[in-house]
């Protein structure tokens, strides 16, 4: 009986522990149909990288799914089917209580990398790309400029399988 109990207890905070989540917005890219929900509970990936654009003054965070933080941790060239690295970028304000200290202040976008060899194929590059931009009155937006830009500027890091990010390891 107290077994039984207990696995209630357990599924009641399960649920509402789900419940308390906050759940992405039905979204998705006019080009490639990539939606915002495919990376739904990114919170729980790993934060693998972060960098700061100095020209647009944001802090991106880079996340990977589980796939692709094995394969980032086990120095994969090339990175396998069903890898997403997710980035997050946050605009900046001075810390009140220490000003020369920057802290995040809002969220400016989320975008999403993920490898299927299948579905994408620009030249060589097996990325789908999708980008979610936070417009003013806080709801999201896909992006609906096309994804060639994203395409051709992560050309650039051809040798690193089109990824800017180098898994910064802690320990
Ligand atoms: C003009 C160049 C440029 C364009 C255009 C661009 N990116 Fe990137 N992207 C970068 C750079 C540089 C980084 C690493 C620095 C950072 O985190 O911002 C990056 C990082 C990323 C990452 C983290 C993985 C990685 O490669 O490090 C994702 C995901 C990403 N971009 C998605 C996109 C998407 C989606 C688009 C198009 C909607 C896009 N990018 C367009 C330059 C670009």
């Amino acid at each position: 009986m107290r077994f039984i109990f207990s696995f209630f207890l357990l599924l009641v905070s399960f649920v509402s522990a789900s419940e308390d989540r906050f759940k992405l917005p039905e979204l998705t890219m006019p080009e490639n149909n990539l939606s915002f929900s495919t990376i739904q509970g990114y919170e729980d990936y790993h934060i693998v990288a972060t960098h700061f654009r100095t020209d647009k003054k944001e802090l991106r965070y880079i996340l990977a799914n589980p796939i692709a933080y094995e394969a980032l941790k086990n120095k994969t060239e090339v990175m396998p089917d069903g890898s997403i690295l997710v980035k997050i970028g946050w605009d900046v304000e001075e810390m009140e209580l220490f000003p020369s200290a920057l802290e995040a202040k809002e969220v400016q976008r989320v975008e999403y990398m993920i490898k299927d060899s299948k579905r994408f194929d620009h030249d060589g590059d097996h990325w789908g790309y999708a980008r979610f931009v936070k417009q003013e009155n806080a709801e999201y937006k896909s992006w609906d400029k096309g994804t060639h830009s994203c395409i051709s500027c992560h050309q650039i890091a051809k040798e690193n399988d089109y990824l800017f990010t180098r898994y910064q390891k802690v320990f």
